[in-house]
């Protein structure tokens, strides 16, 4: 792997990766490169990241994703996928139809759209806006989801790479039905501000590549999609512009790889 970065982070048996880079550097990595992104960026609603602002004006927030979403584009081969783990809407700040906006810059960019999972993550007990309690006049309605946009670079049949698919049977029927339900992750348990489930990366990576594959998780973040691009024997790259977060990703990791290591 050809990485133009001075800030390797963790390198783990020269097949895992993680940078501690400003995803907007798009010399970081060479051009067409990986074979699968799966990420999610910041949402910008106010979390307080350590090294990152999430409470940027719209427009603002809007021409970052442009940027970084151009620069995934630059480094994804032909035949890659993106998926894209970002909210429908957003509700705090202002309302704005973040998975509609989103879809359209990344079009923009050139990623040709496939279609759309409802990731359903079952959190309506903890609902408080109501905007107008039990009155037309002005109700605040919220769907309890967030989206994984499937998107591709060029073509969306795969010829290259090994060939290998190591999804079962009952994963492929279930996983095909784009409504998944599972649990959000704990980020008290995890140590970060927004960390998604292993289910959720697990699923893209083993859905959408095979074996041997690159990765490439461009905000890194705790490391999820690191842990099961290695347990489930594919390269990975990860990107994180914050150094504590690129820590707690090694760690978290090594901790994990060790354990689970010998069930491979
Ligand atoms: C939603 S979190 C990703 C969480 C990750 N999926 C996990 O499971 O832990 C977004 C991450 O993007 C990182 N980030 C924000 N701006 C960045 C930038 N310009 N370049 C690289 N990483 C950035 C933050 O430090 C944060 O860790």
């Amino acid at each position: 792997m050809n990485i133009n970065s001075q800030n390797i982070a963790f390198n783990y048996e020269k097949k895992t990766y993680l940078i501690n880079d400003d995803v907007l550097k798009k010399t970081i990595l060479p051009p067409d490169c990986v074979d699968l992104i799966v990420t999610s960026p910041p949402y910008n609603v106010g979390i307080d990241y350590n090294s990152s602002n999430d409470n940027n004006a719209y427009g603002k927030y809007l021409e970052f994703s442009r940027q970084w979403i151009e620069n995934c584009f630059y480094w994804a081969k032909d035949e890659s996928r993106f998926l894209l783990n970002i909210p429908l809407d957003k509700n705090k700040n202002g309302v704005q139809s973040v998975g509609a906006d989103i879809t359209r810059i990344a079009k923009e960019a050139g990623w040709l759209y496939r279609s759309t999972i409802v990731w359903n993550e079952g959190n309506i007990s903890r609902r408080t806006a109501w905007g107008s309690w039990i009155s037309a006049s002005a109700p605040c309605v919220i769907a309890p989801v967030e989206l994984i946009i499937i998107f591709y670079k060029k073509n969306w049949k795969k010829t290259n790479g090994s060939k290998i698919s190591d999804i079962s049977k009952d994963e492929f029927i279930s996983w095909t039905n784009g409504l998944w339900t599972f649990n959000g992750e704990s980020k008290k348990r995890i140590g970060h501000p927004a960390p998604f489930p292993r289910e959720l990366p697990k699923r893209c990576i083993k859905l959408f590549s095979y074996v041997d594959d690159i990765v490439l998780d461009p905000f890194c973040g705790s490391g999820t999609t690191m842990i099961e691009a290695f347990l489930n024997h594919r390269e990975f790259i990860g990107i994180d512009i914050d150094q504590n977060y690129c820590q707690l990703a090694k760690k978290r990791f090594l901790d994990i790889v060790n354990k689970e290591k010998e069930l491979l």
